[in-house]
């Protein structure tokens, strides 16, 4: 089984740390890949950790998932809310996918409540700030490992 975890981020989290922080907290990205890298590694996994503006790109990355990772990691970010193109690839997926979101969706505006990736995932983590991601890696080593 292959080991790799793809940890893919959607729009504007690259300004991840900068962008609206009294929602999304102080964290970049950079340092939720960091936390992402050594604990996959340290519970025997690897994580590829990518981030796109673009929608295209993502399922792009989806797809490349296909051939060499065993689990998905999303914050699909505003495709979540209107990306019917994202979830179609994800359905070609064969592995876990796990959604992760840094705010509290259900909290915020409604049309931030529904998301169609949901449909695909095996669970969502919402409102944990950044250490949804940590969560998330933690559930899909466990899935993985058939616990
Ligand atoms: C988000 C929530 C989305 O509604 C929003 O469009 C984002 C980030 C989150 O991580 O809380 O860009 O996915």
């Amino acid at each position: 089984m292959s080991k790799l975890i793809t940890v893919l981020n959607g729009p504007n989290l690259n300004l991840l740390g900068k962008r609206e922080p009294e929602i999304y907290g102080h964290d970049t990205l950079m340092d939720v890949e960091e936390e992402c890298s050594g604990l996959a590694q340290a519970l025997g996994f690897s994580c590829r950790f990518q981030q796109s503006n673009y929608e295209g790109q993502l399922i792009d990355w989806i797809q490349a998932a296909r051939e060499d990772s065993a689990g998905i990691i999303i914050n699909p970010a505003a495709y979540s809310h209107t990306s019917i193109g994202i979830l179609d690839a994800l359905h070609t997926f064969e592995g876990p996918v796990l959604e992760v979101h840094v705010s509290n969706i259900h909290k915020r505006e409604s049309f931030r409540h529904h998301s169609y990736v949901s449909e695909r995932a095996e669970g969502v983590i919402a409102g944990f700030g950044v250490q949804g991601y940590s969560m998330a890696i933690q559930r899909m080593a466990t899935l993985l490992q058939g616990k």
